[in-house]
């Protein structure tokens, strides 16, 4: 019986042995064209089963920034594998973690000290979550309980991660598990909420985040945002005050500041963190996704030394009750301090800004297109946001069927694009090069032009 089932196994192709055990995130198994059977990681591409070259436009669900298979990251890999390739992570301690959170606490915003490790992006954020919610109970101010985010806002597919994310198409299925949430405006400069326009504005929309602090007064436990750029909901990049107001908000009401920087961290906006676009310091700061230059799945959550100070205690009901299996991941971590040396060694932020230019000029020839409503353009992203009616700059925002229709032109020329719905996103790995990137933005002028 083995015999007969592994010689039908080998008769069949990748993507028939896929549908007939696997189940994609994010994908409609009904409808979806068939997955793409990568067999191998090159630079900015990836190869095909059939051996087609694809440039990773999206830089691999926005994890890659040195290339798919870097040398000196299989490096790193292997010669840890050899050492360690895990252990537990209550009562023991390793090589890796600790030269990790070194390392990470010396790029980071100053004051941020204490690294707390997980395995994900979403973790990231449930243990910011907890750790904000606890610090309210340790220091004897319980009431300090509610969570404000912003609209627009993603935060992960957990629990807790989609209650702090818009109520949105993602989310609603589960709303009756979420614990609700007071939620501000967004700095969505295109769809304004107060409908100004951004040369006029003084940053006006700051003042939602404001009535929310004064009407929930002393019961705020923290703020939680992606600063600069917030990402799954619509790819709205802000004008660096609003960041700079948060952080002023957050300390007039005397309450936490999480910095979500999943997304954002490791340069994808042109500084290291994109909190240090406007020098905030967040309490907490959320990282993950680039944390490992996109090879292996870790979370770290890093705090500020007096948020962990209220967990030093005699008392053990207020030591930090979480933790996961793959905690401090060896193998993750030593991956993660090669991603570092890369930084230092290939003036990787510098390439970033090179990118954010070339971003620019590609991109404006765009502007008099019909369907282009706005482009925006930071760090290492480019983005275009389409729109039904020039106008009213009417769009049917993520389930707009426009969405898959140039995901499939932009495959059929090479390029592997995922637009959400008609936000139309180019993040490659920051060691595309500049012909590269010629090339793709001559891509997407040319199927947006002719779409
Ligand atoms: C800002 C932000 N936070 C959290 C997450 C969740 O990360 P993960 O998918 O690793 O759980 C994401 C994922 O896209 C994100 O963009």
């Amino acid at each position: 019986m083995i015999g007969t089932m592994s010689r039908v196994i080998s008769g069949t192709s990748l993507v028939d042995r896929d549908r007939a055990h696997l189940w994609h995130p994010y994908t409609q198994m009904r409808t979806a064209p068939p997955p793409l059977p990568i067999v191998k990681g090159e630079g900015v591409y990836l190869i095909t089963e059939d051996g087609r070259r694809l440039l990773d436009g999206t830089s691999s669900w926005w994890v890659n920034i040195h290339g798919h298979s870097h040398p000196r990251l299989n490096r790193a890999l292997a010669e840890q594998a050899q050492r360690l390739e895990h252990v537990m992570f209550a009562g023991c301690t390793h090589e890796p973690a600790v030269a990790l959170a070194e390392r990470l606490v010396a790029v980071l915003p100053q004051g941020l000290t204490r690294v707390f490790y997980s395995d994900n992006g979403s973790t990231a954020v449930e243990v910011a979550l907890k750790l904000a919610l606890q610090y309210w109970q340790n220091v004897g101010r319980p009431e300090r309980r509610a969570f404000v985010a912003l609209h627009h806002a993603y935060h992960g597919d957990t629990v807790g991660a989609m209650s702090v994310s818009e109520d949105s198409l993602f989310t609603r299925a589960f709303s009756p598990l979420l614990f609700s949430v007071a939620r501000a405006e967004s700095p969505y400069c295109y769809r304004c909420p107060l409908g100004l326009e951004r040369s006029r504005c003084q940053i006006d929309c700051l003042s939602s985040l404001e009535t929310v602090l004064q009407r929930q007064g002393e019961m705020v436990a923290a703020v939680i945002v992606e600063p600069m750029l917030q990402g799954a909901g619509g790819m709205v990049v802000w004008p660096g005050e609003f960041l700079a107001g948060v952080r002023r908000l957050c300390d007039r009401y005397g309450t936490l500041l999480i910095a979500d920087e999943v997304l954002t961290g490791f340069g994808r906006t042109g500084r290291m963190f994109a909190c240090d676009h406007q020098s905030v310091t967040p309490d907490v700061i959320c990282l993950s996704k680039a944390l490992t230059a996109g090879y292996l799945p870790l979370g770290a959550t890093v705090a500020s030394e007096r948020l962990y100070d209220a967990f030093l205690s005699d008392d053990r009901a207020k030591t930090f009750f979480h933790g996961h299996s793959f905690t401090a991941n060896p193998l993750a971590c030593a991956v993660g301090c090669a991603s570092l040396d890369l930084f230092r060694d290939s003036q990787t932020l510098e390439r970033v800004g090179r990118l954010e230019t070339q971003l620019r000029r590609g991109l404006a020839p765009l502007a008099d297109l019909p369907i282009v409503g706005d482009i925006r353009v930071i760090g290492g992203i480019g983005i275009v946001e389409l729109v039904s009616d020039k106008a009213t700059r009417r769009a049917d925002g993520y389930l707009d069927g426009i969405g898959p229709r140039l995901a499939a032109a932009f495959l059929e020329r090479g390029l592997l694009l995922r637009p959400l719905g008609n936000i139309v996103y180019f993040m490659p790995p920051y060691v595309i090069t500049d012909d590269e990137v010629d090339w793709a933005l001559q891509q997407i002028r040319e199927v947006l032009t002719h779409c």
